[in-house]
């Protein structure tokens, strides 16, 4: 067993003492055992092994040093019961359900436990072994996503500040232009008034002196300077105009503020049934402004279900798809001088809900194609572009809802994003209501 390389001392922590048969062998094998153990122990993910019913037999030093479990806790347990502080409610229900069932693995990127007085989350998958027919145990790898999870929220915090931010001066361009007419209108209306009572004042003498059967002769020069003064056939014809104008223009921004706050959606954390059609009509609102210099917009909108979603990430998704069209429209006009389109389609397809949003900009070209969903990647100067729009936008669809994001060609000219969502996905902790029922 000369130049056994692997052969480094490490007999002292096996078993192999008794090794009156074929010590070679069997020194052979516990060097190989050794060897396997270590080269597991370095694993820097939970790694944890179960027996065919469940309970525990490996547990590596990463389980240890993240969940704060040693292996004497862990081990010959039920895993549900192994000792690590499941947070969710019926958990460890469910962790006994993932083993009997017949899947041949199962994976959660959300499973909280706590550490240390702290709510910790786990991305953690079960696979089942089988040797033959038979199931010969399990393996669990488990990572603790805590600050991964926190980075991502903190990625599509400053995505969404980005977007508001670029959308901010619009909107307040979008409001100011109707109140700035309101006021004047208003400003219109109260000198009108103001003539007005000139009027209705000299009116009232007149009034006064003939129901005092005075002659009414010496008044009538007064009331036709009055009325002059007060071009009172002008005030007849505008004021209702403005009054109009002033009410659309309320009603322009009250709209805005509507689409706002229902885009926002604050404060709601769980899936729920949404309207995708008014969603959309909404971040059009919204995005009116990047629109409206370089595009018409056009709908054409089907008949659709309530989605169940996370409304305020689908509408964050709605908006850079219809901000990304913008801006390539607005691209291509610079080249071409002339406006583009920007069309929403929205369809049922079964169970399944398909939203396109198609332009008439400039294309993404061949060779970024396989990019464009990648984290930071952009084409755009520093300061109208992160790169994260696409990125965030398919990690809500593919990886919250269970739904596809892709883009085609949009025919000669242009591209069509189109983002396919379940009506009603597959439940995400509790079960939720079927929109169908
Ligand atoms: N509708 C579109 N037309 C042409 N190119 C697009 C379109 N949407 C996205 N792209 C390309 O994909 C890149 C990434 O988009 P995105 O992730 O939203 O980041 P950003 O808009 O900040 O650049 C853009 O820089 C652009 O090159
Ligand atoms: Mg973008």
């Amino acid at each position: 067993m000369s130049g056994s390389a692997e052969d480094w001392g490490r007999r002292e922590s096996g078993s192999a003492t008794s090794g009156d048969e074929d010590p070679t062998t069997n020194s052979r094998l516990e060097a190989a055992r050794a060897d396997a153990e270590l080269f597991l122990s370095c694993v820097p993910s939970i790694l944890i092994g179960l027996d065919p019913d469940g309970l525990v037999t490996r547990w590596n030093p990463a389980a240890v040093a993240i969940l704060g479990v040693s292996p004497e806790r862990a081990l010959g347990r039920a895993f549900e019961d192994s000792g690590i502080q499941w947070e969710k409610p019926g958990m460890k229900a469910e962790v006994a359900r993932w083993l009997r069932a017949a899947a041949p693995s199962f994976r959660s990127e959300d499973v909280p436990y706590r550490r240390d007085q702290k709510t910790r989350i786990l991305g953690l998958t079960v696979r089942r072994m089988v040797r033959g027919q038979e199931t010969a145990g399990f393996i669990v790898t488990a990572a603790d996503v805590t600050e991964v999870r926190a980075l991502e929220l903190e990625l599509r915090q400053a995505q969404r500040l980005e977007a508001v931010g670029q959308l901010a001066a619009g909107l307040a361009h979008e409001v100011n232009t109707p109140i700035q007419f309101v006021c004047d209108n208003l400003q219109f209306l109260g000198r009108a008034f103001a003539a007005w009572q000139v009027v209705l004042a000299a009116y009232e003498q007149a009034w006064g002196a003939a129901s005092e059967g005075m002659p009414l002769d010496p008044w009538q020069a007064a009331l036709a300077r009055a009325f002059d003064e007060a071009d009172v056939d002008y005030l007849r014809a505008e004021a209702p105009k403005a009054l109009a104008q002033s009410l659309a223009g309320a009603e322009q921004v009250a709209a805005l503020v509507r689409a706002m706050k229902e885009f926002a959606h604050p404060g709601r954390t769980e899936k729920a049934a949404a309207d995708l059609n008014r969603a959309l009509q909404n971040a059009l609102l919204i995005a009116q402004h990047e629109i409206n210099p370089a595009a018409d917009a056009e709908t054409d909108f089907g008949e659709l279900p309530p989605v169940v979603c996370h409304g305020a990430e689908i509408n964050q998704v709605f908006l850079n798809l219809i901000l990304n069209a913008a801006q390539a429209v607005r691209d291509r006009m610079k080249q071409t001088g002339r406006r583009g389109r920007i069309s929403l389609q929205t369809r049922r397809e079964g169970q399944w809900v398909a939203v396109r949003i198609s332009d008439t900009g400039g294309g993404i070209p061949e060779a970024i194609r396989s990019k464009v969903f990648d984290p930071f990647f952009t084409t755009k100067p520093v300061g109208s572009g992160s790169g994260q729009g696409l990125a965030i936008a398919r990690a809500i669809v593919v990886g919250k809802h269970g739904g596809t994001l892709n883009f085609e060609p949009n025919g000669m000219q242009g591209t069509t994003f189109v983002v396919t969502l379940p009506v009603s996905p597959a439940p995400e902790g509790p079960e939720p209501a079927d929109p169908n029922s």
